[in-house]
């Protein structure tokens, strides 16, 4: 290496952290940053600027085919590796880290990524779960804590969140997102990126976020992953596109491209959607990686012949570094050759990688994350601990309580625990659950004999989660014959959601249901605690079992939290971000849909009806009960004409008029009566959580803007249109009071 090169190198890497984000970053910090960025920019050869643009995996987690490379340790020290992902622990990526900083010839330390989606050891409850608590604070509360463990053991960067509206819930990945609504989607998304990458990304408690998958992943045809999505412009727009544009907006660091087909084009390759939409309308700094292998995808999608020309669709579409694709890696060069792209181009898209290494203070102290002690001392806190099972408290969203079943008396003398969920501490933290481990979860069936004895529990698992096994019946009945109440606890197992984990049944699967009805049988007291990363059809067990309690996929602090609930110590406020279907013949089905010109019902003839079912789902997005119940009157505006020079304001008033205290989530929707092209019957515009005490009213109030009754119109142009409005405020999206107002 020449001395020069050293030099400069040895200077690099003295280079304090620049503490910016990517879309605060004051002009002088952004200057500054420039010219580090250009510094060591201009000392690299293009093999090691393409090798800025490559990541590889290590050995494990590994979500598709691994492409062939040579040497990893080599390629490293050739420079022709950017970033790694599933790389873990301090030990590790410190390992690997001196390869990158003390082998290479520029010295340029790796940036760390891993799937970090609900927790890195202490894991929360799945995303889906935890938007159902509509809790935005704990929301990014959740986000740090993964941010800081998953930091202390060596990570930079997550691929998270996931940001993919999605409205079939036979897609497995719906446990990974925030459900049906762009609205909510959109202030989640911020949520999670204030959680995980802070104000400082180069503070020891943050790292860098990704929203991924852009863009319309969510929408697969049939709720199958990877399938075709053709989405018209209007619902890209807004539906799919919002939490994006709301991530960007937060500064998130990283985009995620898809593997979908949209429209005709894979999102990979899709110029449109990450040069046009994102880099340019956005005007987006931060970096766009592909996902794994999404690059020579197209091939198989049939748009590439080639690496060669996968390569040059997705370059020139804006992705900026090839996740385990080696398509970079060789097919650039070619590339540049054939000035199919351009010296410019490259250097565009390192300067977004180098930026992102500079911001997170790599270049001041490559092992800044590779700290064994830290490590240690940091995962697994008891204040994580605690914040997780708050997560999970909040998350689970009250289905039924007939008769008041729950809570249930702490004093009570015998307790029927019966199913496959009770005591399966695997699948209690489900996919994507990070380093966590089974051997950390304290499971329901822990808890309960922990607060009742043990001598009070008679558990039997009754049934597996999907083996057709029925010989456990007779043991599962005859315990809860036993008991004074049957707590039952069944559902999907943690991994039959997540990716690639589509399910065309939608039912409680296996012959549990079978088991749960012959349970309710038995008219005990009984309640049904679900387990699931996707809505499921409950229309036969709802119409039996007295009590059902949704806990998703809750987490490490399952058990604490569950019992927190089931004995009244923490009063259910979930309300449900996704619709459940009342059959699968409904999806896709959810709230915010158009009215058609023959809305009605299933009596009606010449209706847009089923003979067989009715239209409404089971349960209702935003729907959620508690053990208190809560009136709303006196919904008035400040006034009927709205012009928008000032805001609307909303008011109502809130009555908790139950026994004990209780959460609400108030939702605002609002629908546009007449518009140039059709709207929703409803639209989530706001929502505000608020405690009640018993007896307690509470004035709410909401403000409207021009800018929250705007659409794309049929020029595709955003505004809002003058006309009339209904507002709507309620408990759900469906059991609401209304007024109007018109906006001239
Ligand atoms: C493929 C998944 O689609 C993506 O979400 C994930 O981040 C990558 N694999 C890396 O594991």
């Amino acid at each position: 290496m020449n001395k020069i090169i050293i030099l400069a190198a040895l200077s690099i890497l003295g280079i304090t952290a620049c503490k910016t984000t990517v879309r605060q970053a004051p002009d002088n910090a952004e200057k500054n940053l420039n010219k580090r960025v250009d510094s060591v920019l201009v000392l690299m050869t293009l093999e090691e600027k393409i090798g800025q643009l490559n990541q590889f995996s290590g050995d494990g987690e590994l979500t598709g085919p691994v492409a062939l490379r040579p040497d990893l340790l080599k390629s490293i020290r050739d420079g022709k590796v950017g970033s790694m992902l599933n790389i873990n622990g301090a030990e590790y990526t410190r390992k690997i880290q001196k390869i990158a900083v003390e082998q290479s010839r520029m010295k340029i330390p790796l940036i760390f990524g891993y799937d970090v989606i609900h927790g890195y050891k202490t894991i929360f409850p799945i995303p889906l779960g935890e938007s159902a608590s509509w809790d935005i604070e704990g929301v990014e509360k959740a986000a740090r804590v993964a941010a800081t463990e998953a930091a202390a053991a060596g990570q930079h960067w997550t691929f998270a969140p996931m940001v993919d509206i999605a409205r079939d819930p036979r897609w497995g990945r719906v446990m990974e997102g925030s459900g049906e609504d762009p609205y909510l989607g959109s202030r989640l998304a911020e949520a999670r990126v204030r959680g995980f990458q802070g104000t400082d990304l180069s503070d020891k408690t943050t790292i860098l976020a990704c929203a991924k998958h852009y863009a319309g992943y969510g929408n697969a045809q049939a709720g199958r992953d990877y399938y075709t999505t053709d989405i018209s412009e209007n619902s890209l727009r807004e539906i799919y596109l919002p939490p994006f544009k709301a991530a960007a907006e937060a500064g998130v660091a990283t985009f995620m491209s898809a593997f979908n087909d949209l429209n005709g084009i894979p999102a990979t390759g899709n110029k449109y959607l990450i040069h046009d939409i994102l880099k340019t309308e956005w005007a987006y700094k931060g970096m766009v990686v592909s996902d794994w292998g999404s690059i020579s995808e197209m091939i198989i999608h049939g748009i590439a012949g080639n690496n060669y020309e996968a390569g040059d669709l997705a370059f020139n579409a804006g992705v900026d570094m090839d996740m385990e694709g080696s398509v970079y890696l060789t097919e650039l060069p070619n590339l540049l050759k054939n000035s199919k792209i351009t010296t410019a181009q490259i250097d565009e898209s390192v300067r977004r990688v180098l930026r992102l290494k500079f911001m997170l203070g790599l270049f001041d102290d490559p092992y800044r994350y590779c700290n064994t002690d830290y490590e240690k001392k940091t995962l697994l806190k008891p204040e994580f601990l605690n914040a997780a099972r708050d997560a999970a408290r909040k998350s689970f969203v009250l289905l039924k309580n007939d008769k008041q079943v729950l809570p249930l008396n702490p004093a009570v003398k015998s307790v029927a625990l019966i199913g496959p969920a009770a005591d399966a501490a695997n699948d209690m933290i489900g996919n994507w659950s990070g380093r966590g481990e089974g051997k950390d979860v304290i499971t329901l069936k822990k808890e309960l004999e922990t607060r009742l004895g043990a001598g009070k529990v008679i558990y039997a698992r009754g049934a597996g989660f999907n083996d057709g096994e029925k010989s456990g019946f007779a043991a599962a009945l005859a315990a809860a014959r036993r008991a004074d109440v049957i707590i039952a606890a069944f559902g999907e197992a943690g991994m039959m959601s997540g990716e690639s984990m589509s399910r065309a049944d939608i039912g409680i699967p296996g012959v549990q249901e079978e088991l749960i009805l012959e349970l309710a049988k038995l008219g005990k007291p009984m309640v049904l605690v679900l387990f699931n990363g996707r809505p499921l059809i409950l229309t036969k067990v709802n119409a039996t079992v007295p009590a059902i309690l949704d806990a998703w996929i809750p987490g490490t602090m399952a058990g604490p939290a569950l019992c927190d609930v089931l004995f009244g110590d923490y009063n259910p406020s979930g309300k449900l971000p996704i619709t459940f279907p009342y059959a699968l013949g409904q999806i896709p089905i959810f709230y915010d849909h158009k009215n058609s010109g023959r809305p009605g019902s299933q009596d009606q003839k010449y209706k847009s009806r089923y003979l067989d079912i009715p239209n409404d789902p089971l349960y209702p997005f935003g729907y959620g009960l508690s053990y208190t119940q809560f009136a709303y009157n006196n919904l008035n505006l400040n006034a009927s004409i709205f012009t928008g020079d000032k805001p609307l304001e909303i008011r109502v008033d809130v009555k908790n008029t139950g026994l004990v205290a209780g959460t609400e989530t108030v939702q605002l929707y609002i629908r546009d009566l007449v518009g140039s092209v059709t709207r929703p019957v409803k639209e989530l515009k706001g929502f505000k959580k608020l405690i009640l005490k018993a007896g307690e009213v509470q004035t709410i109030s909401f403000t409207v803007t021009k800018e929250d009754l705007s659409f794309y119109n049929r020029n595709n142009i955003w505004g809002a249109e003058p006309g009339k409005f209904t507002v709507f405020v309620g408990t759900n999206s469906q059991n609401t009071i209304e007024a109007g107002f018109e906006l001239k």
